[in-house]
């Protein structure tokens, strides 16, 4: 049986994370190479919504994490507060050799504070590493962004398998840390109300192994 088939019942934790950026900056190659280990260089821009699952097996509980995929194009986007609705994490796309897919990250910002939730991890993805003959945007830039605005940063390719897998690794393990904080404070502060309604139960960190722990220096939250 494959983990496809297991009821999210079993399920610890699901997570709904979703992908965001300009077109063309590489946000569908990124989750088809973390998920499938894919890549196309003549991939077609995504039309309306797409998604993957991707389980994890972390201790001995299962983590389900969706991954939504949209529409950079405007034109081809739908929905977007039900996108936004219930994600804990995204991943801010923009293309190390397109400056306007940076400077629009300003834009992609704002929509993000109007309808994604308040605490929802973001991490800042400069993509196309691959390309350095082309840069247009440095590393420092995107890591000094970062800072201000609070959130993760990683530069990857998806051509090459570069970050990929840590930088989701990265925005799920945030998401984790984040929830068993909100955990901890409904506990302390609502102590008999809480019940266990969804049966999922928290996961420890320390059960995460060593090599996915170790990518978890980069942050400014
Ligand atoms: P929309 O669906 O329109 O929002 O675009 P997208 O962000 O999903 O971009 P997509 O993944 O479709 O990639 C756009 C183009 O960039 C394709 O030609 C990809 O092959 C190429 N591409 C994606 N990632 C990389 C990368 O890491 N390196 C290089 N060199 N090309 C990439
Ligand atoms: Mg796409």
């Amino acid at each position: 049986m494959g983990m496809a088939d297991y009821d999210d019942q079993e399920f610890e934790y699901i997570f709904k994370t979703i992908l965001i950026g300009d077109s063309a900056v590489g946000k569908s190659n990124l989750l088809s190479r973390f998920v499938w280990d894919r890549f196309r260089l003549d991939s077609r821009p995504t039309i309306g919504v797409e998604f993957a699952y991707w389980n994890t097996q972390v201790g001995d509980k299962l983590v389900k994490t969706q991954i939504w995929d949209t529409a950079g194009q405007e034109r081809f986007r739908a929905f977007t507060s039900s996108y936004y609705r219930g994600a804990m994490g995204a991943l801010l796309v923009y293309d190390i050799t397109q400056r306007t897919s940076f400077n629009n990250l300003e834009k992609w910002l704002r929509e993000i504070r109007e309808y994604g939730d308040s605490d929802m991890v973001i991490m800042l993805v400069g993509n196309k590493t691959d390309m350095c003959h082309a840069r247009e945007v440095s590393e420092e830039e995107g890591q000094r962004l970062a800072e201000n605005e609070g959130l993760c940063f990683m530069e990857t390719s998806a051509l090459e398998s570069f970050n990929v897998e840590e930088a989701f690794l990265q925005l799920i393990f945030q998401i984790y840390e984040v929830t068993s904080k909100k955990k901890l404070d409904a506990k302390s502060s609502q102590a008999q109300t809480i019940t266990p309604t969804t049966g999922k139960k928290i996961l420890h960190l320390d059960e995460v192994s060593a090599d996915q722990n170790q990518h978890m220096g980069c942050c400014w939250r």
